[in-house]
């Protein structure tokens, strides 16, 4: 039987890399999509270097998504700011904004056509994040970015639900994970380990959950989810998002 085709973006580091390794362990084929060649070694694995903020992008990934017509699609490439949003350079805002806004609007407008002109089930998950839930000083440029990916998510699923039901989007809005996000966002890592950040395996679970049970905006880790939905909104918000910010910019 051919295996399932799976389609990563980011896929060279972080989540996007420990999910493609998930997927292959359980006989999916994946093609990932990176900026950089990858070290994955893998029969069932295919690498595409794009660099996803160049202004091709849209009809650079739909000639990968044509001749692979994946069944998943996870779109997990990203990156941050963190920094206050005076302070942060005018090419690292650009280059967020391409990333975070640009590839995750082309590769949206991709699957959504694509969904459109075939018939067959196909899943796309954007990643985005809790700051694309919530106020987050320290990374507002990012929070708006994640903002974008969670309300594209959920209006471009519900307009498929009508046009196209055999087609699905879902969203995942993690807390912090253990990754290099924080080193590629150009922070160093931090001085001392802090409580609640996800190992990426837990991501990964979620991740693979949501495509056997299609979600929007799911907080992976219980906790987290706990402490997001019931605690956080007892606090008041002015002193949480001061507190928020201070210790962003203390380490
Ligand atoms: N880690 C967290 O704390 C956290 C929390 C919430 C949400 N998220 C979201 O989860 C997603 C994955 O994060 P992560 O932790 O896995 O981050 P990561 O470890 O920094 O990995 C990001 C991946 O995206 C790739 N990438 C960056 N710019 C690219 C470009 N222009 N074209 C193609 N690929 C590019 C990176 O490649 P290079 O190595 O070449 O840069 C890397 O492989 C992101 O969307 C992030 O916003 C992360």
């Amino acid at each position: 039987m051919k295996p399932k085709q799976a389609l990563i973006t980011g896929s060279t580091h972080g989540i996007g890399r420990a999910t493609a390794e998930a997927l292959l362990a359980q006989g999916w084929a994946v093609t990932g999509i990176d900026r950089e060649a990858s070290d994955l070694r893998h029969p069932n694995y295919h690498h595409t270097e794009l660099d996803l903020c160049s202004p091709e992008v849209g009809e650079a990934f739909a000639r990968v998504y044509r001749a692979l017509l994946p069944e998943l699609t996870i779109h997990s490439a990203g990156v941050g700011i963190m920094q206050a949003f005076w302070a942060s350079s005018h090419d690292a805002d650009q280059r967020l904004l391409a990333l975070n806004v640009g590839a995750t609007y082309a590769i949206t407008k991709v699957f959504a056509a694509e969904a459109m002109n075939r018939q067959t089930p196909q899943h796309l998950i954007l990643l985005s994040s809790l700051a694309g839930l919530s106020a987050t000083p320290g990374m507002a440029l990012y929070a708006a970015s994640k903002h974008f990916v969670s309300g594209l998510a959920k209006s471009v699923h519900a307009e498929l639900a009508v046009d196209a039901p055999w087609a699905r989007v879902s969203s995942l809005a993690p807390p912090p994970v253990r990754t290099q996000f924080r080193q590629h966002s150009g922070r160093l890592a931090r001085s001392k380990r802090i409580r609640g950040v996800l190992e990426v395996n837990v991501v990964v679970r979620e991740l693979l959950m949501l495509h056997r049970r299609p979600q929007l905006d799911r907080i992976p880790g219980r906790l987290h989810r706990w402490v997001f939905t019931y605690l956080r909104p007892l606090i008041p918000s002015r002193l949480l998002l001061r507190r928020v910010y201070l210790s962003a910019k203390s380490d």
